[in-house]
């Protein structure tokens, strides 16, 4: 069959894709969002069966998510770093403790951690915060519960009984939508940090029990501030291709 498309421009348009961590104000419009996620809808999936929910935060559910995750992560952010007594006070409190997802709190295996290391180090010197500077490297994280600035918030459930498949399916679904979103001039920014607290999402919308939270993504037009003209490095195909026996 004849293609009815251009593929010539792919490499490029893929690859000028970055993660969006500063937006403005902007409002995006509902028929947007759907376009975007109807391109999202184009990926593949297990057996057709698209197990995933998706959650649109805007307006007043994304503010008042947005001062709750504040509110918890301020409660919390003392205690990666903190002693025993500083541990032991969390959880007597417990305000603020992940209630799902315990994962993203945790490093990454030790083979994966050079990787995730030269993220956090070439981020974090491109705009200028010491390594050392644990208020500033704060601040930076606690951007992610302001959605950092993004007016749409998407948050991203899938169906808790087909495990890495039904991920996979999220994947897929929000690889497509977050091109889409790139294609129309949006930015967005895959968020595991907003994952840690189910909860909280789970208060504002009707969502099945059978599905559990993956991530979020935040949505909006980029500013133009410099973090968002930062590049993550990005590995050579060599890097992840198994050698024959
Ligand atoms: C599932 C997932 C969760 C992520 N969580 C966060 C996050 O919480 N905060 C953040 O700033 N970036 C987050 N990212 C963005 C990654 O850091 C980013 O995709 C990676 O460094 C590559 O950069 P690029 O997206 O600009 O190509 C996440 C990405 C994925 C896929």
């Amino acid at each position: 069959m004849e293609k009815s498309f251009s593929s010539d421009s792919f490499s490029s348009f893929a690859a000028s894709r970055h993660s969006t961590r500063d937006f403005l104000p902007t409002p995006v419009d509902d028929e947007l969002i759907e376009q975007i996620i109807s391109d999202g809808l184009t990926s593949p999936s297990w057996s057709n069966t698209r197990p995933i929910v998706i959650a649109v935060a805007k307006g007043d559910v994304r503010d008042r998510l947005s001062v709750e995750f504040l509110s918890r992560w301020n409660a919390i952010k003392d205690v990666r770093g903190g002693g025993i007594l500083t541990k032991i006070k969390a959880v007597l409190r417990r305000h603020g403790l992940p209630t799902s997802n315990w994962i993203v709190t945790r490093s990454p295996p030790k083979d994966l951690m050079p990787r995730s290391k030269k993220q956090g180090k070439e981020l974090y010197s491109y705009v200028e915060i010491d390594r050392d500077d644990k208020k500033a490297r704060d601040g930076a994280w606690a951007r992610n519960y302001e959605f950092f600035g993004a007016p749409v918030e998407l948050f991203v459930f899938t169906h808790k009984s087909l495990g890495k498949f039904a991920a996979s399916d999220a994947g897929l679904f929000m690889q497509n939508l977050i091109l889409s979103a790139h294609s129309k001039g949006l930015g967005t920014c895959p968020q595991g940090a907003v994952a840690i607290w189910e909860d909280a999402v789970r208060k504002e919308f009707d969502i099945d029990k059978k599905y559990s939270l993956l991530c979020g993504i935040c949505l909006g037009y980029p500013s133009n501030e410099k973090i968002n003209s930062f590049e993550a490095h990005r590995l050579s195909p060599s890097e992840i291709m198994a050698q024959e026996k």
